[in-house]
Parts: structure tokens; sequence; C-alpha cells
């Protein structure tokens, strides 16, 4: 078996944590046994690019108790946490090519490895997979990564078009990775059905919302120790993921500020009582800064330039482009680690700005990610898309498709049952009631 971890050893450690996980995992569990038994995914190649953690490793047991032929690597990285990659290949026997910490040209190696395995459903978290098929189909792959072109040089063209022609959908788990395939779409390009996994309810508003609320703290507490409680906390974005931020934030006694580009959003969290300020005016006076925007250079020169000694940053967003650190490093006269995924960058004032997790996801980077009970809903959708699209993918057009909504609302439904949370159903009379427009007052 062709695989590409750091270290075997560390197997042991990995497969406690994955149990550990499962615990909490309730819902893929359930699917899990079921696959188990009516193996609906039999002898499907699977190709997944997904944050090496616990919970992913849990989603790739289930697809692979449900028949299918599994590889997995990273979506970022340093987002794998590499005693899991061991436990995934030894307890498993599941081909894992992530190491934390790869360069850029291992990154896309690792990509490459997967996409030899001529997968017909792909998993995406970012998009990477796709777009790597989208290239490879239009001979661009080598505008990727030399790697990716090194990789693929022995490939002829319709060797390409086979590979590309043999998938049968694919998966997409975040909001910045719908949007790239959204646009793909709109160019009238996208090649195959893919599922949103992010727009099922039972995703972003649990993952997004509270998972990363969550494990943004979690991550920015690790690498820092340092007490949230009176600090000037700037949340940049008030979608899903950064209305969970800026709620926990507060919670934790900072006195939090949101910046905004939508006037609608921007008025929601006006409303649940945060203060909104252009981000010039919050650079000024935050302690903490985290981006969750999704979009490029948020906090840039003019932002460094005025920030106070000892300001920390930090991003949540998928990629590492919400902080522009270019030129950060640009106005910056040296540059020190201080502690492990803490940067300190001195400015030529003698001011110094703290960089978290060098810019990329620090609830991956720098802790575990989002807490296995969200990730529960989140991968038994990711698994039911698995099954959909085996089951209804050569029939669906190639565009962004929701999961289809008695999914998601079966998913809920276990997991509420597995909370031992019982509620109400429709009388019939209420049923008459809504599907009536006759009765008024
Ligand atoms: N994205 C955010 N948290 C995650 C986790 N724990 N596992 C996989 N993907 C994630």
């Amino acid at each position: 078996m062709d695989y590409h971890v750091k270290d075997l050893s560390l197997a042991d450690e990995g497969l406690l944590r994955m149990e550990w996980a499962e615990r909490e995992m309730p819902v893929l569990r359930r699917i899990r046994r079921r696959f188990a038994q009516e193996k609906p995914l039999e002898g499907v190649v699977v190709g997944a690019c997904l944050h090496v953690t616990t919970e992913t490793a849990n989603l790739m047991v289930t697809l692979k108790d449900g028949g299918a032929l599994v590889s997995l690597c990273a979506s970022n990285p340093l987002s794998t946490q590499d005693d899991v990659a061991a436990a995934l290949v030894k307890k498993h026997g599941i081909p894992v090519f992530a190491i934390k910490g790869e360069d850029k040209e291992t990154y896309y190696s690792h990509i490459a490895s997967v996409l030899a395995t001529r997968p017909r459903v792909t998993l995406d978290d970012g998009a990477d997979l796709i777009s790597t098929l989208h290239f490879l189909a239009q001979g661009r792959e080598g505008e990727l990564s030399p790697s990716l072109e090194e990789a693929f040089s022995p490939w002829g063209q319709e060797e390409r078009e086979s590979l590309v022609r043999g998938v049968i959908g694919s998966t997409e788990e975040t909001t910045t990775g719908v949007i790239r395939l959204r646009s793909l779409a709109a160019q009238g390009k996208l090649l195959f059905p893919v599922v949103a996994v992010n727009d099922a309810d039972t995703k972003h508003l649990f993952d997004n919302r509270y998972g990363t609320g969550q494990s943004t703290i979690d991550g920015i507490l690790r690498a820092t120790n340092r007490l949230i409680a009176g600090s000037v906390f700037v949340v940049c974005g008030y979608g899903w993921c950064g209305r969970g931020v800026a709620m926990r934030a507060r919670g934790m006694g900072a006195r939090v500020v949101v910046t905004e580009v939508d006037p609608l959003k921007a008025l929601e969290a006006v409303m649940d009582g945060f203060m909104v300020m252009p981000l010039m005016e919050a650079a000024r006076v935050g302690d903490f800064f985290v981006t969750v925007t999704g979009d490029i250079a948020v906090i840039r020169r003019e932002h460094f330039a005025v920030m106070k000694d000892g300001a920390m940053v930090a991003n949540a967003g998928h990629f590492n482009v919400e902080v522009d650190l270019e030129a950060l490093e640009g106005m910056s006269v040296s540059k020190k680690r201080l502690r492990t995924f803490v940067d300190e960058y001195t400015l030529e004032t003698g001011r110094r700005i703290v960089v978290l997790g060098e810019g990329r996801l620090v609830n991956l980077v720098a802790a575990e990610g989002h807490p296995s009970a969200v990730m529960d809903m989140s991968f038994a959708d990711q698994a039911l898309a698995v099954e959909y699209l085996v089951k209804e993918g050569p029939g669906l057009k190639p565009q962004v498709h929701r999961l289809p909504r008695e999914l998601d609302m079966e998913v809920a439904r276990i997991k509420l049952e597995s909370m031992g949370i019982k509620i109400d159903s429709l009388t019939s009379q209420q049923e008459e009631y809504l599907s009536s427009w006759e009765m008024g007052t």
C-alpha cells in the first residue's frame, strides 16, 4: 500500500484519539453500522482531501466499512494530526498522504497521489481536488505546482480525460470551496455534479457557528495562554463562522468589535449587541484580531501600521490569504518565533505584532479543529452525500447541488435522539391548517 505519513509509530496514540472522538459521533456511528451491513459503496474508489483529524478518520473508516476504497490527503499543509494519519494507515489499512508542516510541493504531490487512484467520488474541503481535476483536464496542472506537473507528465491527454470523466460526483465541505465551485459552475465549466455539504443546515448552522466559535478560541488560547476577559476582540466577517467567534469571545468576557462589508450582516451584528466599525478604526483599539471572511488581504499594511504594540492576529478562514503577511514582512525589521505557532514581527516604529498559526486556520493549526460533536453532523452529511452521489450522481447535472432536504432532516433527527431530546409533532388539525389557504381568523 502506498502512503506518506510522518511516523507510523504514532499509530497507537492516533487510534486512541480516534476512538475518543467517535464517542461523540453517534450519528456517524449509526451510519457506519448501516454501511457495514448494506455496503452501499461496494468497490467505489473514493478520494478525499480533508483536514486529517480524528473526526475525518472516523469518516474515512465509515466509508471504508460501506465498501469504498478510500484514500486521503490533507486540505491544508498545517492541519494534519500525524498520529491520526499513522493510525489510518497502520490500523485501518487506509492510504494517507499527509504530514503536518508539508511544503506546497509536497502538498500537491499528495493531491496527485490521491488522484492517481482514479476516484469515482471525491470529497473536498476547499475544492483543491476538484480544481486540480479541472486544471488536469485542460493540461494546466503545471500552473498549480511543478510537483503536479511531474506526477502527471506520463499521463496522456486521453488518460487525463478518462480520469476526469470517471468522476461521478464530488462533495464540498466548506463555504470557501462552495464559492469557488459556484464560480466554476457559473462559467459553465464544472465537469461533474457537486454536493455542497456546507449548505446543509445540519452543517453550517452548527459546524461553522459553534464549531468555529469554540475551536478558534481554543486555538488562540493553546497558542498564547492569554486572558480574553477585558480584551478588545475584533472579528472580521459576520458570516456563520464570524457569528460563532464573536459569540464565544463575548462569552469569555471580551469587548467584541465586528467589522463587515455587507450592510445586512453589519446590522445583524449591531442588533446582536456588538460594536461595529470599519477595520481602520478597530485596528487602533484591538488586542486580538480574527479574520473569518473568506476573502483576500483583509488585514493589510494600513491596519498593521496603526495596531497597538503586542496586538495578536489570527485567521480562521479557509485559506491563508486573509492576513497580508507579505505586507507585514515588508514593514518589519525582524521576526521571531516566541512559542509554537506564535511569531512576533517588530515594525520599524518598534511596535510588535504577533501572528498566530502562520496566518493559517488557527483552530486546526494550534488546536484540534472543531469538536467531534459538531463534526458528527458535518461528516454524517458527507457520508450520506457520498451514498447519494453513488446512487443518483449519474443522473445529476454538472452543477452545485444541495444535500437533499430529507437527509439533512434525518441527521438532525438522529442527533436529537442521541442527545435524549424529544420534540413534539404536528397534530392532524395543525397539519391541515398549515396546508390550507382558506382558513384566516
Ligand atoms: N474542520 C474544522 N474542524 C475540523 C475537524 N475537527 N475535522 C475535520 N475538518 C475540520
